[in-house]
């Protein structure tokens, strides 16, 4: 969030109004004397002297006065208009409109100023929720036309058995597909709206990270991965549901960027004081604008991968991570591979 320029207690115009009044009282006060004088050195009676010169003088005071107070009382306010105006427009949805930030009185130019970098803030959470709603339409469309597809298809009764099959299990597959989408918008959105992490307990990380690998047997034997493993024993202090969430978007991606015959190490120990996660692959590994990328929503590098997963997991893995208030290091390098190293606060309590 960009810093907003603070207003001074003592503000410039406010000085300069002042000087600017304290200005005309001194030079009537001392024409006036000055009228005085000179009638009184003409011989005219004193009475006559102090009316006659304080009549001409107030007139005079009058006229510069209200001259002055008009002029500065238009500068001062068009900004004050423009800013009216420019509010106008923004509360009409338009976000392209910025204010002038010269101007005579410092406090016009701070709000300006502030005014010009809320609209900014305004316009990218704008353009992010514009984004967002696109995206998911995209992500939601793509299996809902081949489930449509599918099913069209289907209708036709000369199809053999086998065709039938072959078309009902992608039905299947997209139906899947569609609802682990929506599983993990929502697990997003939920931990986007929340602060805290709910029903943390100390368990052992190590037999989580191997019960979740277990889980991707099928998908590491088919890419015939050779396992590195080094789980020492490890309790950590954190939402189970959560980190689970993590270590297996993390499998799922290395096993999915390796290539046949690679190899998938992953460890995990209290190192500096901190409980450290490393899981690394030697597969395709990310360019750089992939790297910059990465952990953007529905952002998928991969195109040959894009069937599989929606380009949410490495958003939810950085948000479980920081709601844990842990750090996420990510290093890859094109065609050699990618290493990614969590690190949690090493809290334990008793282990349940
Ligand atoms: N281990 C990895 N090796 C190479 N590229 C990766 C790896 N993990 C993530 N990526 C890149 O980061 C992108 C985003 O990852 P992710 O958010 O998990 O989405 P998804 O897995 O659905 O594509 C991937 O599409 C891929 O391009
Ligand atoms: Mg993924």
């Amino acid at each position: 969030m960009p810093k907003l320029p603070e207003i001074k207690a003592r503000p410039r115009a406010a000085q300069i109004f002042a000087a600017i009044i304290a200005g005309i009282i001194a030079v009537s006060m001392a024409l006036t004397l000055g009228v005085i004088y000179v009638l009184l050195k003409l011989r005219i009676g004193t009475i006559t002297a102090v009316v006659t010169s304080t009549t001409y003088m107030s007139i005079f005071t009058t006229v510069v006065g209200v001259g002055i107070a008009a002029y500065t009382s238009t500068k001062m306010l068009s900004p004050i208009v423009k800013i009216n105006d420019a509010a106008k427009k923004v509360s009409r949805g338009d976000f392209t409109v910025r204010l002038e930030e010269k101007s005579i009185a410092k406090e016009i130019e701070e709000i300006a100023t502030s005014f010009n970098i809320m609209v900014k803030e305004l316009s990218n959470t704008e353009t992010l929720r514009n984004d967002f709603v696109s995206n998911v339409s995209h992500e939601f469309k793509t299996p809902l036309s081949a489930i449509e597809g599918y099913a069209t298809l289907l209708q036709d009764e000369s199809l053999s058995n086998e065709e039938q099959a072959t078309y009902v299990s992608r039905i299947l597959e997209n139906t899947s597909r569609l609802s682990k989408l929506t599983q993990s918008i929502l697990s997003l959105s939920q931990l986007e709206n929340q602060e805290i992490v709910l029903q943390q307990e100390t368990y052992m990380l190590d037999e989580q990270i191997r019960r979740v690998l277990l889980s991707y047997e099928p998908l590491w034997e088919e890419k015939e991965l050779n396992i590195d493993l080094a789980l020492a024993a490890t309790p950590v202090y954190g939402s189970k549901s959560l980190l689970a969430q993590v270590w297996s978007n993390l499998i799922d991606n290395a096993i999915k960027f390796s290539r046949k015959g690679g190899t998938l190490f992953i460890s995990c120990g209290v190192f500096d004081g901190k409980v450290v996660v490393r899981i690394r692959d030697n597969g395709i590994g990310m360019t750089e604008d992939v790297r910059a990328h990465a952990f953007d929503k529905f952002y998928q590098g991969e195109r040959s991968h894009t069937g599989q997963g929606s380009g949410l997991g490495l958003a939810l893995v950085r948000r479980i991570i920081s709601l844990s208030s842990g750090t996420i290091d990510l290093q890859s390098k094109e065609g050699k591979g990618t290493e990614i190293t969590v690190s949690l606060k090493n809290e334990q309590q008793s282990v349940s």
